[in-house]
């Protein structure tokens, strides 16, 4: 079954929303989830207001924001990316590149669905972004992400239109200490032209600081290794990283750059009908 013909079936004989969201896991929901109307306080600097409908994510993720995407390896966050994108892409002619590492299918079954051009190779995404009829959607399969070649793809996509890149496995693109140049100026020059970067990450640990403090968006699903949440919990201000335990399964935290705004609690995303 396919990603998102699993997503439909699962979500659809569930009521819309802001009706409460069942968890398939067998884990405990987190205190917000505890069916009272008043927010949740936990051991964090900001509080994690109550359960937000499920659906969309926030307005105030813009297509050409930094956003960081974080969890544990199946915890939904390339499903998550791709439902926003789907959102994004049915109003706009936006220009979005998937960088992808890992060839997985559904990503694929995405790409072929939803009309991307597929380059498979790194100097094959870069003849794509470079040519006059370069296609408004296109996933990279992407084999040395850390090699000559990728840089160049990067570089080229910092010169190029507005639009969005996804990383969908950031710590391909970087060791602790190092970041590919194109990659450092997507990052921290490409918000100026309008070019979006939303990055996967399923360790934190593992990813050069670029990608974590250069976001402004941090989206978090299940993330169960201390050090990982460590490394994560400041940047959604929680004082205590283990707020984070007991999220439930493909539920997601939301914190955006406003320091007064509390971390905000999301059900998981579904397929517009
Ligand atoms: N919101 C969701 N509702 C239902 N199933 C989901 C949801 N998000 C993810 N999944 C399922 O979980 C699996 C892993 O999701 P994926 O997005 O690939 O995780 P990750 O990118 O974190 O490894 C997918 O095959 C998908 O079927
Ligand atoms: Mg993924």
């Amino acid at each position: 079954m396919s990603l998102f013909s699993a997503i439909r079936s699962r979500m659809g004989a569930e009521s819309s929303p802001p009706s409460p969201a069942p968890s398939s896991s067998s884990t405990p929901p987190p205190a917000s989830q505890a069916g009272s109307s008043t927010p949740a306080r936990t051991a964090s600097t900001t509080a994690i207001s109550p359960r937000a409908p499920r659906g969309r994510a926030p307005a105030e993720i813009p297509p050409h924001g930094r956003v960081l995407v974080v969890g544990a390896t199946r915890s939904g966050k390339t499903t998550w990316v791709l439902v926003q994108l789907l959102q994004l892409l049915r109003f706009t002619q936006l220009y979005v590149v998937i960088l992808d590492t890992k060839g997985e299918r559904p990503l694929h079954e995405f790409a072929r669905r939803h009309r991307f051009t597929v380059a498979m190779g790194e100097a094959a995404g870069l003849r794509e972004v470079r040519s006059s009829k370069r296609p408004h959607r296109l996933v990279v399969r992407c084999f040395d992400p850390l090699g000559d070649i990728a840089n160049e793809l990067l570089e080229a996509l910092y010169n190029g239109s507005p639009g969005t890149v996804v990383f969908d496995e950031a710590m391909h693109w970087s060791t602790k200490s190092q970041i590919p140049r194109g990659a450092r100026l997507l990052m921290t020059a490409g918000g100026g032209r309008h070019i979006g970067v939303w990055a996967c990450s399923q360790r934190p640990v593992e990813v050069s600081n670029f990608f974590l403090s250069e976001s402004s968006h941090r989206v978090l699903f299940k993330i169960e290794l201390e050090d990982d949440q460590k490394k994560i919990a400041p940047l959604l201000r929680l004082r205590d990283p283990r707020a984070i335990d007991g999220l439930a399964k493909y539920h997601w935290l939301y914190k955006g750059d406003d320091p007064y705004e509390p971390v905000r609690h999301f059900a998981p995303v579904q397929l517009a009908a």
